[in-house]
């Protein structure tokens, strides 16, 4: 059996390195039209083509992750929605197994929405996800793995019990979806919290089950927040605050455990820290949602539909994200295919505890080939710095900047109340200050008529620093009809102690960018028309009247993930 496993865990990881054999079949799932190819990713998760959503039930099991997603089988738009599954064995290669879960029961024949995995404690892993029934109400069913000895789970069945759960006396039948990852509580009883509403304000409804079968609503939600519309996919998880390990969604603790809710809404993902009793099930957060001041979200530009999960293998809580597209239906069509995954990121609770703080997962850096680096380099105001050596348009970018003459800065006041998104739109990138705007120019036409602008600027308060960082579209293509969007978010972090830095992932027609080792990020969906392929330039500017140090700049080119069909492979593993 042990040999077995080994020899088909052996021809996998063979295939995932080596692609030889399965061209043919990888051409197959190819989108027949090859006209605007030029803005399917590299190394990022994506489909052979067609429609893809929300993450669902990612996990780590056995040796191997899985990630799930709503997935359209037959087409580049969305409909039938079922759930794709790809397996790897290191976040970064993928193999797409056959579709897991698909739209065949009355109970789910709308489509098989978002839910979540949880790896019971005899070590089954079981799936909770939303059908959609006949009359387009949404339920809550249970789907298990057929054959528990297979060690791609690439089979799975509902269970016969279905529908568990129907929209409880008071709650909207087409508000009631996505379950989360389960949980135990002190009593041995399993907990899920449900996105919905209530008076149009989003919460999450709290189940308890015994058997994961039966399962009944607490008589308050986990919580709810009427500053916000209904949620989806909710994500509840506990994070240590001593270090950068993950926890078991289950794990419970009193002084070195705090909670995280993720609720989606407004395309965004917002989330709260705060300290959760496992015995009354309540829940007291720090500071609420839409919080003017805190404002947590994970990622300020395009990221929603987010679903964490614990890596027991590396005993890290790792991140997945539907980015999604901002061309055309028609563009999709000629595509074939719309929807990206975020590249996975760790995630844990920063040094002072209100917040997270991500970073790409590791095993991206396997990818990084030809690099160019080099330190301590001044960037006078006014001034255009090419980083050339790389492939520009597929990259992994890191740049730390140094300043001094901190008393230079401009003023801004009353910076508690500033909305950073509304500050980086009116000084945006053509805007010169004292200091700022400096960062990079990815994505550029040689001729500078496009670029994608990611820059810092730093203000004086009356008695603080803020540092704001800002991703502006408005250049990043010659199309009309894409977003031009200018994000913003201030870093939680003081110049005069710490280093501003900057990391952006660049992959054709995504760019996910990091700042200060991962306070804050922004994430861009681009459609250059002239910054493709190898035309793609990438800079370091400043545009302020200070000069900027460099004090640190690492760009690597990044290799092509191996993101295939099993196709052929099906009969090897057999
Ligand atoms: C599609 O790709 C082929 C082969 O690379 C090329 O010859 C052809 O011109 C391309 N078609 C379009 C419409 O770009
Ligand atoms: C759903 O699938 C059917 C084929 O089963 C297809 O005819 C239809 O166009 C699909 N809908 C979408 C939106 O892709
Ligand atoms: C379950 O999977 C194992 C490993 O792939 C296989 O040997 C076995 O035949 C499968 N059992 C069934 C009932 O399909
Ligand atoms: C929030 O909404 C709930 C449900 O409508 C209501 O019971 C509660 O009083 C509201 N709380 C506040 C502070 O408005
Ligand atoms: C939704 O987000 C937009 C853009 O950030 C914001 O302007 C708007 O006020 C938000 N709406 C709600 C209901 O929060
Ligand atoms: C950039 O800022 C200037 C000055 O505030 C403004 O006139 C211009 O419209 C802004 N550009 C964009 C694309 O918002
Ligand atoms: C830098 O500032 C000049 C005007 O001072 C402007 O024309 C140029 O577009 C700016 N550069 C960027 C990258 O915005």
């Amino acid at each position: 059996m042990d040999n077995i496993y080994s020899f088909l865990v052996l021809c996998l990881c063979y295939l995932l390195i080596c692609d030889g054999v399965e061209v043919a079949a990888f051409k197959n799932h190819e989108p027949i039209s090859n006209v605007s190819q030029s803005y399917r990713t590299a190394y990022h998760f994506q489909p052979s083509k067609n429609w893809m959503n929300d993450p669902n039930g990612p996990m780590y099991y056995n040796g191997v992750y899985h990630l799930f997603y709503q997935y359209n089988p037959y087409g580049p738009l969305w409909g039938n929605i079922s759930w794709g599954h790809s397996i790897s064995y290191d976040l970064i290669n993928w193999v797409h197994l056959d579709v897991a879960l698909v739209p065949n029961e009355p109970y789910d024949i709308n489509g098989c929405w978002s839910g979540s995995a949880t790896i019971l404690p005899s070590g089954e892993p079981v799936i909770l996800y939303t059908g959609s029934d006949t009359n387009k109400h949404q339920l809550q069913n249970l789907a298990f793995p057929k054959n528990l000895s297979d060690p791609l789970l690439s089979e799975w069945i509902k269970s016969s019990q279905n529908p568990l759960l129907s929209p409880p006396e008071g709650i909207d039948p087409s508000s009631f979806r996505d379950p989360s990852t389960a949980w135990m509580g002190t009593d041995g009883q399993w907990r899920v919290v449900i996105g919905s509403e209530i008076d149009h304000h989003g919460m999450a409804i709290l189940y308890k089950s015994k058997d994961f079968r039966h399962w009944t609503r607490t008589a308050n939600p986990l919580h709810l927040s009427n500053k916000t519309i209904m949620w989806e996919c909710p994500d509840f998880y506990p994070v240590s605050v001593n270090g950068k390990d993950g926890l078991d969604t289950s794990v419970q603790g009193k002084n070195d455990i705090r909670h995280v809710l993720k609720a989606s809404f407004n395309n965004s993902d917002h989330y709260v820290v705060g300290n959760y009793d496992p015995k009354t099930d309540q829940y007291e957060v720090d500071t609420d949602f839409m919080d003017s001041k805190a404002r947590l979200q994970y990622d300020y530009g395009r990221f929603y539909a987010s679903k964490s999960f614990y890596d027991g293998k590396n005993k890290r809580r790792i991140l997945w994200s539907w980015i999604d597209e901002d061309d055309s239906e028609s563009d999709d069509i000629k595509k074939g295919w719309s929807g990206l995954q975020s590249i996975p990121r760790s995630i844990w609770l920063s040094g002072n505890g209100d917040r997270l703080v991500q970073w790409p997962v590791k095993e991206l850096e396997k990818l990084r080939t030809q690099k160019v680096h080099f330190e301590n380099k001044e960037l006078k105001g006014g001034s255009v710095l090419e980083i050339s050596g790389i492939t520009a348009s597929q990259a992994d970018v890191e740049i730390t900047f140094s300043l001094s003459n901190f008393n230079e800065a401009e003023l801004l006041l009353n910076t508690e109340v500033v909305d950073p998104q509304i500050l980086c739109t009116q000084k945006n990138a053509s805007v010169s200050g004292s200091f700022g705007p400096f960062g990079l120019l990815l994505l550029a036409s040689k001729d500078m008529i496009e670029y994608t602008a990611v820059f810092f600027r730093v203000f004086r308060g009356a008695n603080d620093f803020r540092v704001l960082m800002c991703t502006d579209q408005s250049r990043s293509s010659l199309r009309s009809d894409v977003d031009k969007t200018i994000y913003g978010v201030f870093l939680d972090l003081d110049p005069r102690h710490a280093k501003i830095s900057l990391r952006s992932l660049i992959d054709h027609s995504i760019v996910e960018s990091f700042g200060g080792e991962g306070l804050a990020c922004i994430t861009a969906r681009v459609y250059p028309k002239l910054a493709i392929k190898e035309q793609a330039q990438l800079y370091a500017f400043n545009n302020s009247t200070q000069s900027v140090s460099i004090s640190s700049l690492s760009a690597w080119s990044m290799k092509k993930a191996q993101i295939v069909p099993i196709g052929k492979r099906r009969k090897l593993i057999k």
